[in-house]
């Protein structure tokens, strides 16, 4: 059976990585999590207060970041490490959150991660979520899909996710944070999020997870046997 290159980009929190991750399972492909990357660089930059003006400390920053995932034995996912630091959970609070839009946005943090990930898809046989993955790191891929879902959805969906590791925590932040990354990663200058004109659209508002997982494996299905 022929491997061929899944995309799924959208919105922040409209469900991507969930249904990426049960994609890859089914059919036995790699899952990567691009945003995991951005999030990891982020951690970075904010640990050595890199100065996102000046042009010369990002790429000199850039150059001491080694990007690597790791499978998790316990959990049976890959993990983001960071010059050999595991900073999964790290990654995923508030505090990257409120920085990875702005650090996603550089040219030269684009261009180091978009690098990266092609080469990860040099054997076909993935499934890759982010945000500009059907437009510039594959726009070739034989099925791209672009994931939506209401915004009262997504919110929820995000607290579900975050208040039991931090109670404290609000609908209200998290939906600011959400428009705050929604409006720089679809105006930014560098691959802004877009569908690309042949992905297929998924709203999955009203869809359980069952639901949207079916739908999109059967377009996977579809492409895979006409590949
Ligand atoms: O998918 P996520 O929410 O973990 O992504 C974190 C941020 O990284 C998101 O706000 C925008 C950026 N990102 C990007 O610019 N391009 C990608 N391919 C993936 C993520």
């Amino acid at each position: 059976m022929k491997k061929i290159i899944i995309t799924l980009d959208g919105y922040s929190s409209c469900g991507k990585s969930t249904l990426a991750k049960q994609m890859a399972a089914h059919l036995n492909y790699v899952f990567i999590d691009s945003g995991a990357m951005y999030r990891a660089i982020t951690l970075y930059f904010i640990r050595h207060g890199i100065d996102l003006v000046n042009v010369t400390a990002v790429h000199e920053a850039l150059s001491r970041i080694q990007l690597s995932f790791v499978l998790n034995e316990k959990t049976g996912r890959a993990d983001m490490y960071l010059n050999n630091e595991n900073v999964e959970e790290e990654i995923r609070g508030l505090a990257v959150s409120n920085q990875v839009s702005q650090v996603a946005a550089l040219e030269p943090v684009r261009i180091f991660s978009v690098a990266q990930q092609q080469l990860m898809g040099e054997q076909k046989g993935i499934v890759m979520d982010g945000r500009d993955i059907g437009t510039a790191v594959f726009p070739e891929a034989e099925l791209k899909i672009f994931v939506t879902a209401s915004p009262e959805v997504r919110v929820e969906r995000r607290y579900q996710e975050l208040v039991a590791k931090d109670p404290a925590i609000t609908k209200a932040e998290i939906q600011s944070n959400l428009e705050m990354r929604d409006h720089i990663d679809s105006t930014r200058e560098f691959s802004p999020l877009k569908k690309a004109h042949d992905a297929l659209v998924l709203d999955n508002s009203s869809l359980t997870r069952d639901e949207q997982l079916e739908l999109a494996l059967s377009w996977a299905k579809e492409r895979i046997e006409s590949a």
